[in-house]
């Protein structure tokens, strides 16, 4: 079996919390770190979520974990899963024991069958994802794969391991735009033709709505959101999520290229895809993608207000004016009605100045510096950013390392529930 680079190993051990981990597992042969983890290493990404596989029971492991590190775990009998936490370097660590997984039928969970590293590579979404790392002392470093996987990764393409990928877990069609949009991966031309064929025939349909939306939701979180829009358009996979949800990629451009701090993009994007739906239809489809009762209230009022806020603003009114109708909407709302076509020049101009003097001199931490502090890409950053926005408006927060704080400490907040 070839080994990873040097430098690309000791890069892994300069990861926080990496040594302690590397440590912990020394002596535990059959421990691999895999799927996005390998992918991001090796493609020289500095963080990521430690994804780790072993051939053995994961309760087990996270018990060790738990044993060696501290912190606490939490497992998943049904699954053979469990996560282990250490506030010591924020260490986040997903551990599943090898298997084989079967689907029931399409789009349900799998059934779990626990077995070796081979066919836990084979049972994975794209070759990119297949690989596997030793990181026991005496192997550490050596690498493992599905066949083609570092050539698919060095040429930037995504291929699923087996034709029926799709059909047993369409939400596989969601993270194929994903890696897509962030790290610029293309689809090879089968893997493209199994992608559209699985929309054609109404796969995403048979995905529970909370599986479907959790996808959706980190997909529009996504930094190059605009590249996931304009293929989910492409791909069709937009209307197969709901007939009145649209990839408007020219409103989304005209949002997305100067977002004000604060604003949840993927809350913002979801309101402006679904805003031809009416009130009573998006109810219970928002129910139905699982978000909570806040995040749904807020892409709500912009489905249902977004239209409406031009028509309560004058261009000549005074400031106050101005101040008593804007602040009655919420920042997404606000955002979305900016861009939509029908607002006029001047109209948008002035929400968006509301929406940065909301912001300005406010928020003195950004994503980048979430990002620098190891968060990896997703919704935490713009929910931890928001409600950091939120908390100085109130005086709860003060200055730049109070605001980091905060925002860490949401960020954790949000991995301790998962
Ligand atoms: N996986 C899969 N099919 C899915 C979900 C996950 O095959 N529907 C596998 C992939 O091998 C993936 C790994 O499980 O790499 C971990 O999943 P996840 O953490 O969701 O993805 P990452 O690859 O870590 O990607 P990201 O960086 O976006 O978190």
């Amino acid at each position: 079996m070839p080994y990873l680079p040097e430098a690309k190993t000791e890069a892994l051990k300069a990861i926080p919390g990496a040594a302690r981990l590397l440590a912990a597992v020394r002596d535990r042969p059959g421990t691999y770190l895999v799927g996005g983890a390998v992918r991001d290493l090796m493609l020289g990404f500095a963080q990521f979520d430690f994804d780790i596989v072993v051939e053995g029971e994961a309760a087990e492991l996270a018990d060790h974990l738990v044993t060696e590190i501290g912190g606490r775990s939490r497992k998943h009998d049904r699954f053979h899963t469990a996560t282990f936490y250490s506030e010591v370097d924020a260490l986040s660590v997903d551990i599943a024991t090898a298997r084989t997984e079967t689907y029931a039928r399409p789009g349900a969970l799998p059934e779990v069958i626990p077995s070796d590293l081979q066919h836990d590579l084979v049972r994975r979404d794209f070759t990119v994802n297949a690989m596997a790392l030793s990181i026991w002392h005496e192997r550490l470093g050596e690498l493992e794969e599905f066949p083609d996987a570092s050539a698919d990764l060095a040429a930037r393409v995504l291929r699923v391991t087996h034709d029926k990928s799709f059909i047993d877990d369409p939400t596989r069609l969601f993270r194929l735009l994903r890696y897509g949009a962030r790290l610029g991966f293309a689809a090879e031309p089968h893997t493209e033709d199994l992608a559209r064929a699985a929309v054609e025939a109404g796969a995403p349909s048979t995905v529970s709505g909370g599986r479907l939306g959790s996808e959706l939701v980190v997909l529009l979180a996504e930094r190059a959101a605009l590249v996931a829009i304009d293929s989910m358009y492409a791909l069709g996979l937009d209307r197969a999520i709901h007939p009145n949800f649209h990839a408007d990629e020219y409103v989304a451009a005209r949002v997305l290229s100067n977002l004000p701090d604060g604003v949840r993009q993927e809350l913002l994007l979801l309101a402006l895809c679904a805003r031809s739906m009416d009130e009573d239809s998006a109810k219970p489809w928002l129910r139905d993608l699982g978000l909570n009762h806040k995040d749904a209230a807020i892409v709500l009022e912009g489905i249902t207000n977004a239209e409406l806020v031009a028509d309560a603003l004058s261009e000549d009114g005074s400031p106050a004016e101005h101040a008593s109708v804007l602040r009655k909407y919420q920042p997404e709302t606000l955002c979305l009605a900016s861009g939509l076509p029908s607002t006029p020049p001047g109209l948008a101009s002035l929400m968006r100045e509301w929406l940065g003097d909301r912001s300005q001199g406010r928020l003195e931490i950004s994503g980048a510096d979430l990002r620098e502090a190891g968060v990896s890409e997703g919704p935490a950053i713009g929910k931890a950013l928001s409600s950091t926005l939120d908390a100085t408006l109130n005086g709860e927060v003060n200055g730049r390392q109070e605001q980091l704080d905060h925002a860490l400490r949401i960020v954790r907040e949000e991995r301790e529930t998962v």
